[in-house]
């Protein structure tokens, strides 16, 4: 079958991927340790699970306004309001089927053959993809690990062409878990202005911090910075609800109600039981939040000091979201049963045969130093992994 020539351009997710093999995996009988996946190990909360069976009971289970029930919408109007201080109107709201889908409908809506979108690597894996998917070109903006993945300002100023769109700004970030401060967003925020670029602000980990990390939306930065963001977010990572499939968008008029538009001719609404799921979650507020936070610290500071004991690796500790993204380049060029391993990815596949640990290779997330391990998993799985992975590193000769 010809196919259109736009499925060509893109992969499957990688992740996803990963974790489906080491779920096939552990479905044998193999005992798999998954540090893969990019998901809450907690329940969905009492109350949330509550609001769905209620309205499974009361029947709420038609279709809904293809944009998202009022309710809803009013509630993320209202965090917006008392958490960051922004005002927007329900026009300017649109629920999804998770943050994915309200990417890519923003993809979806700007963006052209020729057109360019910048994103800071390393990057969250479907930015690149749901670009190259609507016909535009990613153009990746290098940042080091040195300087703790900070964007220098010269270089995106280089980067911008007359073809600009858009810029991906992701903080905390997946997988670096870099936190950007306010000076860094002030400087995008110029650019942005300046050469009226779309800031795509994917705030789907505000919530996760350490230590002293802040989180700021770059659209409070002012109403003319607001009027150039689209807010992304959901509920998937802050209620551990990723299952449940809603994110949103909020930003301009008209991209919202193109997005919109988009979505009533493709999915139609969200599911209308997972909506009022998040209408209990986002009244839930911060306690649930806070307590996975207060384990995902604890399994970070183990999985960091555990990562860095291995010979050859070498990890920075995350501000935020629940990966670490060691680098391993010290690693790279040993040798396995076949001859040497010389890339993140071969890396990858040898622990997932040898050790049955699965881990996310750096290469789709535009690194060629690193794996991604998520530390959203029990103490003892990260304990009895770690160990995996320094002996099987420890195998490899040099
Ligand atoms: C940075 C980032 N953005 C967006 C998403 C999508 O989240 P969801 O579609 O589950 O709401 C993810 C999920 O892994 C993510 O890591």
């Amino acid at each position: 079958m010809k196919l259109a020539a736009r499925v060509s351009r893109i992969a499957p997710s990688p992740t996803l991927a990963m974790t489906a093999t080491a779920k096939a995996m552990a479905a044998q009988g193999l005992d798999v340790i998954d540090f893969s996946s990019g998901e809450p190990d907690f329940d969905t909360p009492e109350p949330v699970k509550a609001a769905a069976e209620a309205a499974i009971r009361a029947g709420f289970t038609k279709y809904t306004p293809s944009s998202g029930i009022d309710e809803l919408r009013q509630a993320i109007i209202d965090k917006l309001q008392s958490e960051q201080g922004l005002r927007y109107e329900k026009a300017q709201v649109l629920v999804s089927c998770g943050a994915k889908h309200s990417l890519y409908n923003v993809a979806e809506a700007l963006l052209e053959a020729g057109d360019e979108i910048i994103i800071p690597t390393p990057y969250w894996v479907s930015y690149a993809d749901q670009a190259l998917l609507n016909d535009a070109t990613p153009v990746f903006l290098p940042t080091s690990e040195a300087s703790g993945y900070a964007i220098n300002p010269d270089d995106l100023q280089r980067l911008v062409t007359p073809r600009t769109k858009a810029i991906i700004v992701n903080s905390p970030c997946n997988p670096t878990g870099a936190t950007y401060d306010r000076k860094t967003l002030e400087a995008i925020a110029t650019i942005a202005v300046r050469h009226k670029i779309l800031i795509i602000s994917d705030e789907i980990y505000e919530k996760v911090l350490y230590d002293d990390a802040t989180h700021i939306s770059i659209a409070t930065l002012s109403p003319e910075v607001a009027a150039q963001t689209v807010i992304i977010n959901g509920v998937s990572k802050a209620y551990a609800m990723t299952g449940w499939r809603i994110g949103y968008a909020a930003g301009p008029k008209d991209l919202l109600t193109a997005m919109g538009n988009i979505q009533s001719q493709s999915t139609s609404n969200p599911c209308s039981i997972s909506q009022k799921a998040a209408v209990a979650a986002l009244k839930l507020g911060g306690p649930f939040t806070e307590k996975m936070v207060v384990e995902f610290d604890q399994r970070r500071k183990v999985m960091v000091e555990r990562l860095n004991r291995i010979p050859g690796v070498t990890c920075r500790m995350p501000e935020g979201a629940f990966y670490a993204f060691p680098n391993i380049s010290g690693v790279l060029g040993r040798k396995g049963p076949t001859g040497p391993i010389t890339s993140p990815q071969e890396l990858a596949n040898h622990l997932l045969k040898e050790a049955h640990v699965a881990v996310v290779p750096g290469e789709p997330f535009g690194s060629q130093h690193h794996i991604r391990l998520s530390y959203a998993t029990s103490m003892t799985a990260i304990q009895r992994g770690l160990d995996r992975v320094a002996m099987t590193f420890e195998k490899l000769s040099a």
